[in-house]
């Protein structure tokens, strides 16, 4: 059956089907020696904000150490992101260029009642969120992780690539852009380990999603809350997603675009989710942000409505989504300091942190304890081995 919003979707992208229709015919009548007259570079309404980016994982166009550091023949682009960590290792995207749109698009958009802006380009919120989960990679280990209106799916594949999580689904209604998932998961299998990967459709308003309902503990998305006919199937999908029996939350980096995160947030209160929203959640992005507002840096026409994200909690239980907002806060600082402490000491960090670190930081978790005196525990665990294994 046909909604209303369907109706008017549909007729939008009917529109504008309809002027590349007539801009493609005419085109090809006045050069008949084009190969590919289906495509055409149109500028959309949703370009990436401002052309800037937060620039959190630093990427280049093309590989870094293989032999194809040259763009795919069907004019996609491959974009390298080396991670931001010890031994920074490297994730390979197939992207398509930035803008680049095709017949085949308007076809996909209006079948499924969807949009393009997952192919349009990686949106600066995506990056940010990719970053955003790196450095809270312990909050992971062992659990199933959705990412939602993925495009790209960057930050699902930060997760496989970074923590320990037992399975990472990325996810996305728009068909073409799973398939780019499927290619990247595909591409990057051998960053993985233990973690299960999977690419899925997930239409908000289409799906069932019954099946695999109260299946994931963290739900993650950016920039997937200004589609204002999709708000209430997204706040449902997460809801039915979430696990309901344990502590379990959605964690989204949203820009406020309008009013449209105003009215999403209404609708996660009427499906009976509570929220919380945080400004200032990593150092970093908001010293960025703060460069940026007052224009310096790398990103011209920095506009905060469109261009900075916030950090959305969601989850059913309200305790639970302030609590935990406020443990990834502390965890923040404290593992910041704790790594100084670690470096003046001369210790590996990443030793500490697998043998002892990341266990009892989920154990502190689990059990509500205060992480800073788990790791002053852990701290003195460490050093002891340290000292008795004579190193
Ligand atoms: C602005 S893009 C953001 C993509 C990616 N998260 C990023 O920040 O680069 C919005 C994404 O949501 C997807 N999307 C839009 N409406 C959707 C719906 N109703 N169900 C599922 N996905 C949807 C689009 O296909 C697109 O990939």
């Amino acid at each position: 059956m046909e909604t209303k919003s369907n109706h008017s979707s549909s007729s939008r992208w009917g529109i504008l089907r309809d002027a590349f229709l007539a801009q493609s015919r005419s085109s090809s009548s006045s050069s008949s020696s084009s190969s590919q007259p289906e495509k055409k570079r149109i500028s959309r309404t949703t370009t990436r904000a401002g052309g800037g980016g937060f620039n959190m994982i630093p990427c280049h166009r093309g590989f870094i150490n293989g032999n194809r550091n040259v763009d795919d023949d069907d004019g996609d682009v491959y974009v390298s992101y080396t991670l931001p960590l010890n031994e920074a290792p490297t994730l390979v995207l197939r992207q398509r260029p930035e803008n680049t749109v095709n017949l085949n698009d308007f076809h996909i958009c209006n079948k499924y009642n969807i949009d393009n802006t997952g192919l349009v380009c990686h949106w600066p919120s995506e990056d940010v969120l990719a970053y955003f989960c790196l450095s809270h990679a312990d909050m992971f280990r062992s659990k199933r992780i959705l990412e939602l209106g993925a495009g790209y799916g960057l930050a699902g594949l930060v997760i496989a690539a970074s923590t320990d999580a037992l399975e990472v689904v990325i996810s996305d209604g728009n068909p073409q852009v799973v398939d780019y998932i499927q290619r990247n998961i595909q591409a990057n299998s051998a960053a993985y380990a233990e973690t299960m990967v999977k690419s899925m459709i997930l239409h908000w308003n289409r799906e069932d999603v019954s099946n695999i309902s109260s299946t994931f503990d963290i739900i993650i998305a950016s920039d997937c809350t200004f589609f204002k006919e999709f708000h209430e199937g997204l706040a449902q999908t997460v809801k039915c997603l979430l696990k309901h029996s344990e502590a379990s939350e959605a964690i989204f980096l949203s820009p406020k675009r309008g009013n449209s995160l105003e009215k999403f947030l209404e609708k996660v209160r009427e499906v009976g989710l509570h929220f919380n929203i945080t400004e200032n959640y990593d150092e970093k992005v908001w010293q960025l942000h703060q460069n940026f507002i007052i224009g310096e840096g790398s990103w011209p026409n920095y506009e905060v409505d469109h261009c900075y994200p916030l950090l959305d909690t969601l989850g059913s239980d309200f305790a639970t989504v302030i609590e935990d907002t406020n443990k990834i806060l502390q965890l923040c600082a404290r593992r910041r300091r704790y790594r100084e402490r670690m470096v003046l000491e001369n210790m590996a960090v990443s030793e500490c942190e697998d043998e002892h670190v990341n266990v009892l930081n989920e154990s502190a978790l689990r059990l509500n304890l205060d992480w800073s005196s788990t790791v002053e525990h852990s701290y003195s665990t460490c050093t002891k081995n340290k000292i008795s294994n004579g190193s």
